[in-house]
């Protein structure tokens, strides 16, 4: 069984249709690729899949239940977690404290027994301080756990905001362009990450322009173009569809196509 379908889902901003009945569906242990050149629709979709935008019209499944019309906080509940085209840490803070923010979404102690500091709160405290160093230690970052992070290099920031995002326990990552702004050693150690995340039983929603990355990594790639679906299916056969060459044409995609 799927464990996320987008079916038919339809968004205009005004007269622009950013998303034209695109239905595809994602498996458990899968890492999904979308592609499509700037404007095709990618971070709409996303946006649709997280609760932040509503579709006008179609259906989004989690585990064969609508969450079509949900608040963010109640998709995140039910297990979908994302990062940002453009980074969302609290730049103040420390490693650590920005991944233990992913884990409160889980914890249990409500307000008062937080405000009280209550014993419930400590305990689901001291989780939430180890399994944020469990996660930490996933993307290679445990010794950098004290640091301001404003004071990381910009790829290592990206690491922590897959950190936070897998701190949420999701059983689904949205990853909105995680390679952007890293160098050829830091997207391969990434590609890498994104993998072993996949292997410990959570499913990836990947939106990438980095072809490389797209290619080696996807289990299978679902191509946008001016909101329209296009194709669908593992790389091999992306990387050779006519359609897809044409849209591409002279951009990224014949490099790795040659
Ligand atoms: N809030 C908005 N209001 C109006 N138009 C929007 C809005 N957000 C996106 N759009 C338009 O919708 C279309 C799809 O945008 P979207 O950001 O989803 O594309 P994308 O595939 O993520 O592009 P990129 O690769 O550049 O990130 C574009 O034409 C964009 O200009
Ligand atoms: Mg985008």
């Amino acid at each position: 069984m799927a464990l996320l379908d987008i079916q038919n889902v339809c968004h205009a901003f005004g007269g622009l249709v950013a998303l034209d009945s695109v239905t595809f569906s994602v498996f458990p242990d899968q890492i999904k690729a979308v592609i499509g050149p700037n404007g095709a629709g990618k971070t709409t979709l996303f946006n649709v899949v997280s609760g932040i935008l509503r579709s006008d019209t179609g259906d989004v499944l989690l585990e064969g239940s609508p969450i079509t019309g949900l608040q963010p906080y109640e998709i995140g509940q039910r297990g979908i977690s994302r990062t940002f085209q453009n980074l969302s840490l609290f730049a103040h803070m420390s490693v650590l404290e920005n991944v233990m923010v992913g884990c409160h979404c889980r914890t249990r102690a409500g307000i008062i027994s937080s405000a009280l500091r209550l014993p419930r709160h400590r305990r689901d405290e001291r989780q939430a301080r180890e399994k944020s160093l469990e996660y930490l230690a996933a993307v290679g970052l445990a010794d950098r756990r004290d640091w301001p992070v404003a004071e990381l290099p910009f790829g290592q920031r990206r690491l922590v905001e897959l950190a936070r995002a897998l701190a949420t326990e999701a059983k689904l990552l949205l990853l909105d362009e995680p390679a952007s702004g890293l160098n050829t050693k830091e997207t391969d150690d990434l590609g890498q990450i994104i993998c072993q995340i996949r292997d410990r039983g959570i499913a990836i929603l990947l939106v990438e322009h980095d072809m490389s990355l797209v290619m080696d990594i996807s289990d299978s790639i679902f191509v946008l173009n001016f909101g329209k679906p296009v194709a669908e299916g593992p790389p091999t056969e992306i990387r050779s569809d006519p359609e897809v060459i044409s849209i591409y044409l002279g951009g990224d995609f014949d490099s790795v196509t040659d």
